[in-house]
């Protein structure tokens, strides 16, 4: 046995630390299980091994390592990385975390050449790298499975086109609106979130490799190099600031709370909307779960649960962001934390995303339940109203005339179009036998005109700039 290799008095061989040297005394059982993080990091191990080779593959560019070195590390590393799909990787809390375990199998295979890997590295800027790596497919799932949620919300539009909802403010009948109007609505918020993920995806992919611990390195590596190996777009320009940054695992944490927030407004809507109250929505059974103790209940617990889960996203973007507050500068063991709550919102936002999808594309509109109650709640007053402003009745007035047909409505108990036009006209003498055209709730939703609106044109025209959107 070489000399460096002799166990330390109360360390057994396995426990020997990769950085045991300047130890004389055995690490405490309690701290190898307060400090691990093998149980959860142990899911970058396709990222660590894929940020190694390119590592590496620069080392023998600029000469630290030779190129049957590179070759053998490679062949190793991409074996390693097979051995641990084949599940006969075996994990230690006293080897830390993911990147002890690869690289000390890999010393374990290949001696010397093995102990070479960690030239010019440190595990601060490779952690780093792990997680910008892991972050960018994470953003790139999401796009793919915030893509497939607005496809289905688009092929909805077509099939519902002529049904006319109410639109509610305050939870409360406001103006009709054309069902493909709610689905597109819903689009265009997951289009944000697309559009957020892409500009943080800027952020992620950019190269930390080379910081080491918090100064660089002495060794003359080649960044440039390391980038292009790994596709990132830029390179983090100061050692420092890459050691410590944590920015980007936030941002993304923010935008799967952003997204868990949109699902979640979506889930009560149609919570409510498939209550026997409501009656909108016949949801699919496979998505619904049923009571132990009632047995007529078919309960919504997709929906509640898409709605509950919310909590923990919005947790997790609050635990990173108190994690962060008050480090200096550089790494600092804390940032260790950051990966339990993103891993944790990713799963959990990705998983709600899938299920939406499925909810969107499979669940029925009751339409003859919207359709008979649609002349309750007065949904055409605005379209009354703004019949008189083209009557030149200025709009306070019309707000004013129209409110107190209303009124009157509501004492009878009956729609605005069941009010004759003769005690119309008593309210107002612009008031002419074509208002009914306007009134009822579809009349009030034809009547539309403005970009944006529920008009059945301007809502046939998003569906179109939607389905091609979606094809790319
Ligand atoms: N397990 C550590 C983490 O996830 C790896 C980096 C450890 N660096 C160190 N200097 N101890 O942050």
């Amino acid at each position: 046995m070489a000399p460096e290799q002799t166990p330390k008095a109360g360390q057994s061989q396995q426990d020997k630390k990769a950085w045991g040297g300047v130890f004389t005394e055995a690490t405490d059982k309690r701290v190898e299980l307060f400090t691990e993080s093998i149980s959860y990091d142990k899911r970058l191990y396709h990222h660590d091994i894929v940020g190694s080779i390119a590592h590496a593959r620069m080392l023998a560019d600029v000469g630290l390592l030779t190129a049957e070195e590179f070759v053998s590390i490679e062949r190793e590393l991409l074996d390693i990385e097979k051995q641990i799909e084949a599940g006969n990787f075996e994990y230690t809390t006293a080897k830390e975390d993911i990147h002890m375990h690869i690289e000390s199998e890999l010393t374990r295979r290949l001696g010397d050449i093995g102990k070479k890997l960690h030239t010019a590295r440190s595990r601060n800027d490779q952690v780093s790298t792990d997680m910008r790596l892991w972050c960018r497919d994470a953003i790139d799932r999401l796009d793919t499975l915030l893509a497939g949620l607005q496809r289905a919300f688009v092929g909805r539009c077509d099939g519902d086109f002529d049904v006319v909802m109410p639109g509610y403010t305050h939870t409360q009948r406001a103006q009709p609106v054309l069902a493909p109007h709610y689905w597109l609505a819903y689009v265009e918020k997951f289009q944000r979130d697309r559009q957020r993920l892409a500009d943080c995806r800027h952020r992620v992919n950019t190269l930390s490799l080379g910081a080491a611990a918090c100064a660089g390195t002495s060794l003359p590596i080649d960044r440039q190099k390391s980038a292009e190996y790994l596709g990132f777009e830029s390179i983090g320009r100061n050692s420092l600031d890459i050691s410590s940054d944590r920015d980007f695992v936030i941002e993304l944490a923010f935008d799967l709370a952003q997204i868990a927030l949109h699902l979640s407004g979506w889930a009560e809507e149609w919570i409510l909307w498939s209550s026997c109250e409501f009656g909108f929505l016949k949801l699919p059974q496979g998505f619904c779960t049923g009571s132990s103790i009632m047995p007529q209940k078919v309960n919504p617990d997709v929906l509640e649960l898409i709605r509950g889960k919310t909590a923990r996203v919005v947790g997790n973007l609050q635990t990173l962001l108190v994690l962060t507050r008050g480090l200096i500068l550089a790494y600092n063991r804390d940032l260790q934390e950051d990966k339990e709550p993103l891993f944790d919102s990713f799963d959990t936002v990705s998983a709600a995303l899938e299920l939406a999808a499925g909810l969107v594309a499979q669940t029925k509109l009751n339409r003859s339940v919207i359709a008979e109650r649609l002349d309750r709640g007065w949904l055409d007053a605005t379209s009354l109203m703004e019949y008189l402003i083209r009557r030149q009745v200025p709009q306070r007035t019309a707000h004013g005339i129209v409110g107190r047909l209303v009124r009157l409505a509501m004492d009878r108990d009956c729609p605005l179009a069941a009010i004759p036009l003769e005690e119309m006209k008593t309210f107002c003498g612009e008031i002419d036998a074509d208002v009914f055209e306007i009134l009822g709730a579809a009349n009030a939703v034809r009547a539309m005109k403005s970009y944006g609106s529920t008009a059945p044109d301007q809502v046939r025209a998003q569906i179109e700039y939607w389905k091609e959107q979606l094809q790319k």
